[in-house]
């Protein structure tokens, strides 16, 4: 388990695919990367004819659909703008450019996340929006208790988490996954960061940052917070309703961080908030409380709605595809190839719905992608959902086959759900884990379908790709 754990967390090497596997192929090599700044004329590549606001509300309603809209009649890289911010968005889906992004010195294209939505949320001093040395320091400070080997320890827990959520289910029950993974996803994070382990009791801190949490996060998915997301773009810090909500929360968090305080050290249990409190940077410094509470912050906010999303994206595949549902679950539950088939069919879900679609760079150098060259400053991102759709490396791309990735590990700059370089998800060997023990759990303790056979339509949310309908299944069978 832990050999397996530690192979996904760091980027996989090995080339993409064996040539003979028909279900996996190669793009055609472009050039792409840094220039010398006035060796070569700018010219971007084309944009839709609407405007921002347009462009954004398409994208928000169907990302998936308006990105292979815009790919199909403007090329593989496009330009795209939304309201309130001057800089244009340059979207690519060649590997190659995923390539040139996650390999070119940080420096040179630290991560756009610093300017999205989630800024005002996850405050100044979060990992997620850190540049240069702030960002290393945070990282390193970060990566031993998302290492594939702690990660092992939690497995426990997380199956008890999954075992005990599908002890609820009844044949007949109808609701959407993807609430339902929350709460599981919502557990593991709580004790994987906080270790609070179960139901908190009533009136502690623990208690109040859950259910503050919880309640942040479930506005969240109200349609209103689109309004919310939009308003916020460009701004750095939360207003209006946003901020009274943040507050609460904050509180919550605070106190925890000083109840925390207040046990000796050698009490500390190996939660990610006692590894980041006995922390030290080269200089000797411990994080302040506002350092941890935006670190907390972001690890929940990071950790919690995508992985959820991810599986209930997978079933919402899985229901519609009754081959790769009924392989998955005779292996699962017969012969010995099930983790090979979990693990294929968590590859081939995020792939075909990877939940977060874009990755970008803001480049501080000029930028060629094939034949445009963009000026520095230029916010360029990996097209990830429409690389994912490109027919030459995923023959067949909507169709959902998990045996593409049987026996082979996803090539690193052809699958990309997790981004990549130095700022590859820091949380991947977790959300790994997590999918790969709730989706065996449930494949061999259930049979589901679909509540209504259409598919569900992506929406943007939050940053994330979400199933409307959050993944709407039925249980036809539960087994014991
Ligand atoms: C299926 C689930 C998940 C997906 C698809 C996902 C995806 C991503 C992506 C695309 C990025 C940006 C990478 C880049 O810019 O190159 C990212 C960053 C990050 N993720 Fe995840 N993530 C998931 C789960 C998690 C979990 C469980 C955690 C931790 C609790 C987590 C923590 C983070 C952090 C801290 C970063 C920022 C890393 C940095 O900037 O150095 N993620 N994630």
């Amino acid at each position: 388990m832990i050999a397996a754990m530690a192979a996904t967390e760091t980027p996989a090497t090995a080339p993409s695919a064996p040539a003979a596997n028909p279900l996996l192929g190669e793009a055609p090599p472009i050039e792409v990367g840094p220039i010398e700044p006035g060796s070569a004329q700018y010219r971007m590549p084309p944009s839709m004819e609407l405007s921002p606001f347009r462009q954004a509300l398409q994208f928000g309603a169907r990302p998936l659909a308006f990105l292979t809209k815009a790919n199909r009649q403007l090329g593989e890289t496009i330009t795209f703008r939304v309201p309130g911010r001057d800089t244009a968005f340059v979207l690519s889906s060649h590997p190659d450019n995923a390539k040139a992004l996650f390999t070119t010195k940080a420096e040179l294209v630290p991560s756009a996340t610093a300017e999205s939505p989630l800024r005002p949320i996850v405050g100044p001093n979060s990992i997620l929006t850190a540049n240069g040395a702030r960002h290393m320091r945070q990282r390193k400070l970060l990566l031993p208790p998302f290492h594939g080997e702690a990660i092992a320890e939690y497995t426990r827990q997380i199956r008890e988490v999954a075992e005990r959520e599908v002890d609820t289910w009844r044949a007949g029950d109808e609701f959407p996954l993807a609430k339902r993974m929350q709460a599981v996803t919502l557990q593991v994070i709580m004790s994987g960061i906080f270790g609070i382990d179960g139901e908190p009791a009533p009136g502690t801190a623990e208690r109040s940052l859950r259910d503050e949490t919880r309640f942040f996060l479930s506005l969240s998915e109200r349609p209103i917070w689109r309004v919310v997301e939009l308003y916020h773009q460009g701004k750095m810090e939360p207003h209006g309703p946003v901020k009274a909500v943040m507050d609460r929360m904050d509180k919550s968090f605070y106190r925890v961080i000083a109840e925390r305080r207040e046990v000796p050290a050698a009490e500390h249990g190996n939660d990610v908030l006692s590894i980041l409190m006995a922390a030290t940077d080269d200089e000797g410094r411990h994080l302040s409380d506002e350092e941890l509470r935006d670190e907390l912050v972001s690890l929940v906010l990071a950790g919690h709605e995508t992985t959820a999303n991810s599986l209930a994206w997978t079933f919402e595949r899985l229901v519609r595809f009754p081959e790769a549902y009924g392989s998955l679950r005779d292996a699962v539950r017969g012969d010995d190839r099930g983790d090979e088939w979990v693990e294929a069919t968590i590859h081939e879900g995020m792939r075909v719905r990877p939940v977060i679609p874009l990755v970008g760079r803001r480049v501080q150098t000029d930028w060629r992608v094939g034949e445009y060259v963009v000026p520095v400053d230029t916010i360029v991102s990996s097209n990830i959902i429409t690389m994912h759709h490109r027919p030459d490396l995923y023959p067949r791309p909507y169709d959902f086959l998990p045996q593409r990735f049987l026996g082979v590990k996803p090539g690193t700059y052809t699958w990309i759900p997790f981004g990549g370089g130095t700022r590859r998800c820091l949380g991947a060997a977790l959300a790994m884990a997590e999918q790969r023990i709730v989706l065996e759990t449930i494949v061999r303790r259930s049979d589901l379908t679909y509540a209504d056979p259409e598919p569900e339509r992506e929406i943007h949310r939050n940053v994330t790709l979400v199933p409307k309908l959050g993944g709407r299944v039925v249980v036809k069978r539960k087994l014991d």
